[in-house]
């Protein structure tokens, strides 16, 4: 047999375990299971919001910050421009997060943890959501008040949401600054909470978050 008879026959068979997968209650499963959150662990979807937005969020911070205390040049412009986009893109994401969290509940938490560690989780997730949003739409209203025209991504022109006004785009500057700042300290707990689940409680609830790692109920 030739090396691409042999081939095809691999092919074909690797099909056909596929296929009596499908029919295996079990495989299907696990297969549902890698898109859907199943009781014990994340789907594919919402390891992937959490993973890409974790990525941009923490980029954002350190974006804002450096785009803020650059020297007036045309480098800020650039910095603010990315951030900007950015921050546009992180609002699409959340909402397409927050639609696809609505439709899959989310894996329950480890028996026997304290009624105040479960309200904590539940309380920074919640903030973590709410912190999303306010973010982008309090740093959307500074752009419109100082009225700088902006395009997403060099595209997609941002219309204003509030009418041009200095002493509301300060007002709104130092709400969004205050709102970074606090979102970086519940990330220092939320980040803190992930490594004391794997290393001092030994749970699943990192790992589970994790890609590659997938469990069947
Ligand atoms: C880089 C370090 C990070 C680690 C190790 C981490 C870890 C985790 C883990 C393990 C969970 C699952 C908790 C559970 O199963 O109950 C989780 C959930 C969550 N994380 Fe993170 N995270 C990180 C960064 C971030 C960032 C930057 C954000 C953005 C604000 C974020 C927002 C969230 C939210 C909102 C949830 C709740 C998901 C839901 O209930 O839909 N995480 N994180
Ligand atoms: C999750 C999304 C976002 C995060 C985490 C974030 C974070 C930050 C941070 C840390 C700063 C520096 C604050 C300071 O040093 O005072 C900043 C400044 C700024 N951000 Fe954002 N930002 C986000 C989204 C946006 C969006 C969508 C826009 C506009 C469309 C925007 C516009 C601005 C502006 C104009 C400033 C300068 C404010 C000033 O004049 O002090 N941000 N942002």
């Amino acid at each position: 047999m030739s090396s691409f008879q042999r081939a095809i026959v691999c092919f074909a068979r690797e099909g056909a375990k596929r296929e009596d997968e499908m029919h295996d209650p079990a495989a299907s499963r696990y297969y549902v299971g890698m898109l859907r959150n199943t009781a014990d662990s994340w789907g594919a979807p919402a390891k992937f919001f959490h993973w890409v937005m974790a990525a941009l969020i923490l980029a954002q911070i350190a974006l804002g910050l450096t785009a803020a205390s650059w020297r007036v040049s045309p480098t800020k412009i650039e910095l603010f421009f990315w951030h900007k986009s950015t921050g546009v893109l992180i609002l699409l994401l959340v909402a397409l997060r927050l639609l696809w969290r609505l439709a899959n509940p989310a894996p329950a938490l480890p028996s026997g943890m304290p009624a105040w560690e479960r309200a904590a989780a539940r309380l920074s997730h919640l903030l973590l959501y709410a912190l999303m949003i306010a973010l982008p739409v309090t740093g959307w209203i500074v752009n419109s008040a100082s009225n700088v025209p902006f395009r997403i991504f060099w595209l997609i022109p941002l219309p204003a949401i509030v009418a041009p006004d200095e002493p509301t785009a300060d007002l709104v500057a130092w709400v969004h600054g205050g709102l970074a700042a606090l979102l970086a300290l519940v990330l220092v707990a939320h980040i803190g909470a992930a490594l004391r689940h794997h290393f001092v409680k030994r749970n699943t609830v990192l790992e589970r978050m994790l890609p590659g790692v997938w469990r069947t109920p």
